[in-house]
């Protein structure tokens, strides 16, 4: 597959350009935008609050990226307490660490519970401020009928995820690559790979677990490791969560973290992994960055069944160079390269919210709130915990602003 087909194919949409678009207008109080984990949150602590709302989502389904973007193993890292959403528990029998099923048949829940309706295959292509109006002017394309809505919104909600796309890294060459390239969103399983040698390029928790999916299940496999990196058990990154609600300091148990993966791991630096200067938790708090939570992968690093290389020189045909002067072949490589927002894409006026990247231009915890009755959740890199936060608090400031406001 060539990597210009990897970019997502709703990007490419251009209703506006169709001759035969009908348009029809509404007036909403709320628009949501995206009915992943982030939109149905916010959409719960509006039913809940009694506010209306319209959320509308692109695919055919809710939390399309834990249905369709994610590999088959996947299971949350983080523990269930740690992972809900607003207003609903888990049941007592979830257990500890979900796998990705439970967490879709949990949101199904959540979505009935809640009765959340969103309009699916709806493309939100643009929005903008209208100062006269103060509405948030939104175009969404229903992509069954072909009809343009045309809403007025008081209050805009960007809920399409920090994960909308793939990132695909520019390495010379690898539009040429002479083999299958894919991004880690549609990776699914090893059974796929057979006899093939792959490269796993990125090793962030996707691309960590991937290599231990093909390698375990005897596919010859190697792995791209280029910067530092935070190996924790999952037992670890729970304590870590579990004491820092104590207002114990934060370098302290980062202390206490890295001596006890030291304990467990041992000094990864001559298998490629050397540890950050800053430690896990605060590293997270201040980039963004998770820890790998080791799923066994390291264990096949250090028995050298998954090999790795440092950074990538060039690839030319199956050949990949890397900076050390190493060559080896590849039939398949797997783009484990991380994720961007494309809020930026169809969301203009959005500078008092979001950089250019698509994410908060403020620090966590005012990340949330922009000018004009603009919000966004889920944007602050924090995961489901972030999400709930950030549902609340903006379903909270609409409910504040709407008890003080004329009728709408
Ligand atoms: C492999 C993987 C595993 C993860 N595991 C965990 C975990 O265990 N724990 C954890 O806390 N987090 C995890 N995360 C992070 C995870 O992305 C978030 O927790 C969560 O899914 C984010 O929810 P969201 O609603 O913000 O974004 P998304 O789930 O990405 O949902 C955004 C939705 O918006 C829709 N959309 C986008 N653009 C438009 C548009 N223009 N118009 C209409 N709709 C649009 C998309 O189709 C999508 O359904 C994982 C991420 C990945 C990639
Ligand atoms: N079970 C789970 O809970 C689970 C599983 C998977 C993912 N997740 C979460 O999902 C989110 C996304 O994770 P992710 O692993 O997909 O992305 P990620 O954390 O952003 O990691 C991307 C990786 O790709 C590397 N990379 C980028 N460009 C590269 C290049 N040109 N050459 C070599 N390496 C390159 C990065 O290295 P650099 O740092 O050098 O750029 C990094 O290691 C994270 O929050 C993660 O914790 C959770």
């Amino acid at each position: 597959m060539s990597v210009s087909r990897l970019t997502q194919e709703h990007h490419s949409l251009d209703f506006a350009s169709s001759p035969s678009t009908e348009i029809q207008m509404e007036k909403v109080l709320v628009f949501i935008v995206g009915a992943g984990p982030s939109g149905l949150a916010v959409a719960a602590c509006l039913k809940h609050a009694s506010i209306p709302y319209v959320i509308v989502e692109h695919e055919d389904c809710s939390v399309s990226l834990w249905r369709k973007r994610t590999y088959d193993r996947l299971k949350l890292h983080l523990p269930k307490e740690f992972c809900e959403l607003p207003h609903m528990p888990y049941p007592s029998d979830t257990p500890t660490y979900m796998p990705k099923e439970q967490f879709v048949r949990y949101v199904d829940n959540y979505i009935e519970h809640f009765n959340i309706c969103p309009k699916y295959r709806t493309l939100v292509q643009s929005s903008e401020y209208d100062e006269v109006s103060n509405c948030w002017v939104i175009m969404a394309h229903d992509q069954v009928s072909g009809l343009v809505t045309e809403y007025a919104a008081r209050f805009l909600v960007v809920a399409t995820g920090e994960n909308s796309e793939g990132n695909i890294p520019k390495i010379p060459g690898i539009h040429d690559f002479h083999g299958e390239v894919i991004h880690s969103s549609n990776y699914k399983s090893w059974n796929h790979y057979g006899e093939k040698r792959v490269l796993v390029i990125g090793c962030g928790n996707s691309g960590m677990e991937i290599a231990y999916d093909l390698a375990s299940n005897g596919v010859d496999t190697s792995i791209v490791i280029r910067s530092p990196l935070h190996i924790m058990t999952k037992g670890l990154i729970r304590l870590g969560m579990k004491l820092s609600k104590w207002n114990i300091p934060i370098k302290f148990l980062d202390f206490i973290l890295v001596t006890l993966a030291y304990f467990f791991f041992g000094d990864l630096s001559k298998h490629g992994i050397i540890r950050p200067n800053m430690g896990p938790l605060f590293l997270k708090a201040q980039t963004g960055r998770s820890a790998v939570i080791d799923v066994g992968t390291i264990e096949l690093i250090k028995k050298d069944v998954i090999k790795v290389f440092g950074p990538i020189y060039c690839i030319r045909g199956n050949a990949v160079e890397f900076e050390d002067g190493k060559t080896d072949y590849f039939d398949s490589l797997v783009l484990a390269t991380g994720y961007k927002s494309t809020a930026n894409t169809w969301l203009k006026n959005g500078e008092s919210l979001l950089n250019e990247e698509g994410m908060p231009k403020k620090g966590f915890p005012n990340h949330w709130k922009g000018e004009n009755g603009l919000y966004c959740v889920g944007l602050a890199m924090r995961g489901l915990a972030g999400i709930s936060y950030d549902a609340k608090m903006v379903a909270e400031d609409i409910k504040s602003i709407i008890d003080s406001m004329e009728p709408f």
